[in-house]
């Protein structure tokens, strides 16, 4: 049995794509699901987009926006691996959903493209996995266009990221246009026969020595003698290659290609999935929690109400850390201490909804439908209370009071507040009144507040609009009270609670927090939501 597990957890590769908005992240992701046999014409995922039907756009008004503003799970099967690909966000809006993602993978491909090299989005990205130390690798995309100098480029990133870059593969290229590219590790050249249907289909590739007649045939003479002088320029002036270090997440190997019409795409895939780490132990507030011999355990990263009109409901998205899911076990949610009965998981691919045919061990993703006894970041174990720290609460930027246009609608208001805030579509807070606590929302982007609206009024019948606050940044503060109403009553501030009766404050600019952490020694100001669980004492963030 333990073997047979070790086995299935070891073939597990479980990762996201960061990338810039633009840099070709559903490119790839099509490609990747094109070459491992999920779909059978690259394109289809970009059309079925256009036609409102995308893989991951569950939302009507993400359809309509054409952006994903869900983060997904897609996995499928690749020469013998099991992946789990976590779609992320591209919209920096939703840049939370896409650091709940991040921390349910075991690595992530960062991808750039090669005229802009690293760009903010993929620099945000880049430092939560660094926080994480996820192995990271790279593919420079859009190289069928001439970009920056690929050494020039792999410079920029090792300064901007702090990351130490080292060649994987190599573009060759004829006249400018890239034919293909060059494998350091087998030390042979990657050919691609041009396709005629805009990348729609894999192309044939020959993967040859230096010296083969074909190399020759392509490039000519002079051609091949400068991919040799590239050769030697990449082993004199690059960086040595560092498996371990990769590992470690203080290095990473780079691939140059191009998603659009594959080419370097295959050599890709091939590095990555050897070098990627199948799932390791995670480090459990109690210590290690070895993926095979342990029971089983995992912890959500994301929760998502009525994903389906038609089956008006909520799932949790469990990354499993440990052992097997199985179906009627008991298990224990850490926060609550609560026992609740694992029910038989959903399977995701595009809107079509099944249950899981195979089972799901650690490394993969469990969607399981819930009635309301799970949050993102709860941790569910079997047999015993687990508690996997690391899925933060980031301090909203936006402060919104909400008003109700029908006042009989208060309970719909509430119960989609609720229910959304759980989702952690927005951060749900109340300001003390004498009529009663009043909610305001927070949101760390302003498309949020879009969504929550169209939300409330699609799945709630709830017409409400949204009266912006003041505020810019917030704080959980831990403390003596009077302490905490003395910031509080400052001008440009305001004391607020969250859902779980946690104190905030509000700030009206950056500089005014400053101030108050520099002066209030009594106070601890936390940016992300101070851990509280029911089995255990409050600890720092
Ligand atoms: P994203 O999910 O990261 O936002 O990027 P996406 O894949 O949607 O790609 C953004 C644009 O870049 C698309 O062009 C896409 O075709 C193009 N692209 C992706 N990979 C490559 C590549 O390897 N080479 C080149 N030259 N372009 C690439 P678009 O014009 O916005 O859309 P479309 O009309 O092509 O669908």
């Amino acid at each position: 049995m333990t073997a047979s597990l070790a086995r299935e957890v070891g073939r597990r590769r479980t990762f996201a794509i960061i990338s810039h908005p633009d840099a070709g992240k559903t490119t790839l992701t099509e490609k990747l699901l094109l070459y491992g046999g999920a779909i059978r014409e690259a394109g289809s995922v970009k059309a079925r987009r256009a036609a409102r039907h995308a893989t991951s756009d569950w939302l009507e008004m993400e359809q309509e926006r054409g952006i994903s503003i869900t983060a997904s799970v897609l996995h499928f099967e690749y020469e013998g691996f099991r992946i789990n690909l976590l779609d992320t966000p591209g919209h920096q809006d939703f840049s939370e959903d896409t650091y709940r993602a991040l921390t349910a993978a075991d690595s992530a491909i960062m991808l750039l493209d090669n005229r802009k090299g690293v760009e903010a989005q993929t620099l945000k990205l880049f430092s939560v996995c660094r926080k994480r130390r996820l192995p990271i690798f790279t593919f420079v995309n859009k190289c069928d266009r001439v970009g920056e100098d690929p050494l020039g480029l792999l410079d920029d990133v090792q300064a901007e990221l702090g990351i130490s870059c080292f060649v994987s593969t190599w573009p060759v290229r004829k006249d400018g246009q890239l034919v293909g590219v060059w494998d350091r590790v087998q030390e042979r050249v990657w050919l691609y026969d041009r396709t005629d249907d805009h990348g729609q289909s894999r192309p044939e590739a020959h993967c040859v020595g230096i010296d083969d007649r074909r190399v020759a045939d392509v490039l000519g003479p002079d051609g091949v003698a400068r991919l040799r002088d590239e050769i030697e320029l990449i082993d004199v002036a690059g960086t040595a290659p560092d498996y371990d270090a990769v590992l470690r997440g203080e290095a990473t190997p780079v691939c140059f290609g191009s998603a659009l019409t594959n080419f370097g795409v295959d050599v890709f895939l091939e590095r990555f999935l050897g070098l990627a780490p199948a799932p390791t132990p995670r480090e459990s507030l109690d210590g290690p929690v070895d993926p095979v011999t342990a029971p089983f355990s995992g912890f959500v990263f994301k929760v998502q109400a009525n994903m389906d009109p038609r089956h008006r409901d909520r799932v949790a998205f469990l990354r499993v850390c440990s052992g097997e899911f199985s179906e009627g076990e008991e298990a224990i949610v850490s926060r609550t201490g609560k026992t609740i009965r694992l029910a038989q998981p959903q399977e995701f691919l595009a809107r079509e909804r099944g249950h899981t045919e195979s089972t799901a061990v650690a490394g993969d993703v469990v969607g399981l439908l819930d009635r309301g006894s799970m949050r993102v970041g709860d941790s569910i174990a079997v047999g015993r209370a687990v508690e996997y720290p690391g899925v933060p609460r980031f301090s909203p930027e936006h402060f919104a009071q909400i008003r109700l246009e029908d006042a009989l609608r208060r309970k719909h208001l509430d119960r989609g507040l609720r229910h959304l805030a759980e989702e952690g579509t927005i951060l749900l807070l109340f300001a003390p009144s004498i009529t009663g606590p009043v909610p305001i929302v927070g949101a760390v982007g302003t498309l949020q507040f879009d969504v929550l609206l169209d939300r409330l009024t699609r799945e709630y019948g709830v017409t409400a609009r949204l009266e912006r606050l003041p505020f810019h940044c917030a704080r959980w503060v831990t403390g003596p009270d009077a302490a905490i109403d003395k910031v509080a009553n400052a001008y440009g501030r305001r004391r607020v609670e969250d859902a779980d009766g946690a104190s905030l404050i509000l700030f009206d600019n950056e500089w005014t927090l400053q101030r108050s952490v520099e002066q209030e020694k009594d106070l601890v100001f936390h940016d992300v939501q101070p851990r509280k669980t029911a089995a255990r004492p409050t600890s720092g963030p």
